[in-house]
């Protein structure tokens, strides 16, 4: 791609969002493409007018960081940049819109630039997508041949028809290469590392990446925060389609789809996707628990204004039994969990390994050593992202420069072992999601994003269980650290009891 000059618009430019992550990304991409030649322009955009707007926006701007390397100088050099490339616009009819272009093709005339692109992130309610994307379609289109890319943030839909409803409206602006949608997960660089670490560990896994030797998949994201101050929001979508339909949808694509035998092909990693989520089995209300914390309705009460005896029951916590109907993962119980206001902040997806060929007898009876492949999001009692291989299993290969092996160990547990008995990866840096996934958007891979296909498989296996949990009562929890005995959950099926960060699985009592 020939440098040429970009236009980068961030819509809703001072709300939460773009006020913790966007413009910190943003700012990376251009510390990164400075030397590449390219040049810039930051929109901040919104309804608000430019007189109120503007000092907000600047204020966030100004607390933007450099990378840890950098040297001050440097570093004021490049804010300083960046901050005159910066501007405060309204965006709120369609003549607004039409200005920003005028303005935009003024500045490549008068300073005789070609154009790489426009990029629109819409940080907005998914509600004002259509009609924003309308505008976009009909006024700031690049007129001399730049791309168009449009960034689109969660929820998408609140189920599968509300999904189709907007991607056909959307289909009507845009078109899907044009649309970039978000799930910050895939930005991860942990979770980003799940597939090349299955093609470069490809010798080893292979023969054991099977229900023969695989015991069970767990996904899990434990929050310990509360959802106050984003009830509006929460209280309509609850922890399934908050993180579940989406999130940890991925992570299990990621960790049971066939290897993509070229992983930079976003065709392929879809067709893949697609091919998993097809196979899953459909999901009844005996495969999932809900839970919802103590306090949780008094808040919804105080934020939405309702009455005393408004009784809410979106859940807040959620534990899914999937099983994918293919005869590689056939039987392998896949558990999803999460939930808001729980013991401990965690996230990981770990591979747990049959055992019975790495039992041992000693004096004390026989003692097995969980052999488990974790990929680990970060929190919790590892403070950094990571990959770990339980040392009875294999010596893992990560051949990427960016990721260099652990070898130092605290005497910390990592769900059911102690950090020495895994081989320990972690990246060099650290990323943040949001900016990693802004550099995938200005080189325009598509990997990383959510496709249309995806979007609209993944909600059709979770719409029918949001339908038949709709009056479900969830189980209530009592908030914080002391909501161990919530995590008792039993799936029909299987007894399986999920307590803090161990799984037990054992023959349903009630079977048969
Ligand atoms: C968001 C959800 O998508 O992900 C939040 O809306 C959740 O409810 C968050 O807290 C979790 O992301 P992270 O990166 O903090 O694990």
């Amino acid at each position: 791609q020939r440098p040429g000059h970009v236009s980068v618009v961030i819509i809703g430019a001072t709300g939460d969002l773009a006020r913790k992550y966007l413009w910190q990304g943003f700012f990376n991409t251009y510390v990164n493409q400075v030397k590449g030649g390219n040049t810039f322009s930051f929109y901040g955009g919104g309804q608000s007018s430019s007189d109120k707007a503007t000092p907000l926006m600047f204020e966030i701007l100004k607390g933007v960081s450099c990378p840890k390397d950098m040297s001050q100088e440097r570093c004021a050099l490049l804010k300083d940049q960046f901050l005159r490339l910066a501007q405060y616009r309204q965006l709120k009819t369609l003549e607004h819109y039409q200005d920003l272009a005028k303005h935009i093709e003024k500045k490549l005339q008068d300073e005789a630039m070609t154009e790489t692109g426009r990029l629109f992130y819409l940080s907005v309610p998914a509600y004002a997508y259509a009609d924003i994307a309308d505008k976009i379609n009909q006024s700031c289109r690049p007129t001399m041949g730049g791309w168009l890319r449009v960034v689109l943030e969660k929820p998408f839909g609140h189920d599968l028809l509300s999904a189709e409803v907007l991607a056909s409206q959307l289909a009507s602006s845009l078109k899907e290469e044009e649309m970039y949608r978000i799930d910050h997960y895939l930005g991860k660089q942990v979770i980003a590392k799940i597939l090349p670490f299955r093609k470069e560990n490809k010798k080893f896994l292979d023969p054991i990446w099977n229900k023969h030797h695989i015991e069970r998949v767990e996904i899990v994201l434990k929050e310990t925060l509360d959802v106050q101050g984003r009830m509006s929001f929460y209280d309509q979508y609850g922890v399934i389609r908050d993180v579940i339909q989406n999130h940890l949808t991925e992570v299990m694509m990621l960790l049971t789809m066939r290897l993509p035998s070229n992983l930079s092909s976003s065709e392929e990693v879809v067709q893949n996707k697609l091919r998993i989520l097809d196979s899953l089995l459909p999901l009844g209300k005996n495969q999932v628990v809900i839970g919802q914390y103590q306090g949780y309705n008094s808040e919804v009460q105080l934020e939405l204004n309702k009455t005393k005896d408004h009784i809410s029951l979106t859940p807040t916590f959620a534990a899914v039994l999937a099983h994918i109907d293919e005869a590689q993962f056939e039987g392998v119980p896949i558990l999803l969990i999460s939930g808001k206001m729980l013991d401990k902040r965690v996230g990981y997806a770990r591979v747990v390994f049959k055992n019975d060929i790495f039992c041992l007898q000693n004096q004390n009876g026989v003692h097995c050593k969980p052999r488990q492949i974790i990929f680990y999001f970060g929190h919790g009692s590892l403070q950094y992202p990571a990959v770990l291989v339980s040392k009875n299993l294999f010596k893992p290969v990560l051949m990427d420069a960016e990721w260099k092996e652990v070898t130092e160990h605290s005497d910390v547990s990592v769900l059911g072992l102690p950090v020495s008995d895994y081989y320990v990866h972690t990246p060099t840096k650290q990323h943040e999601a949001y900016s990693e996934l802004i550099a995938h958007i200005f080189s325009g891979h598509k990997n990383s994003f959510i496709s249309i296909e995806n979007l609209l498989s993944s909600w059709s296996i979770w719409t029918p269980l949001l339908s038949s949990l709709n009056s479900a009562y969830p189980r209530i929890y009592p908030g914080g650290e002391d909501n161990g005995h919530m995590l008792d959950i039993h799936l029909k099926g299987m007894d399986i009891s999920y307590k803090n960060e161990v799984v037990i699985i054992s023959p349903d009592q009630t079977a048969g």
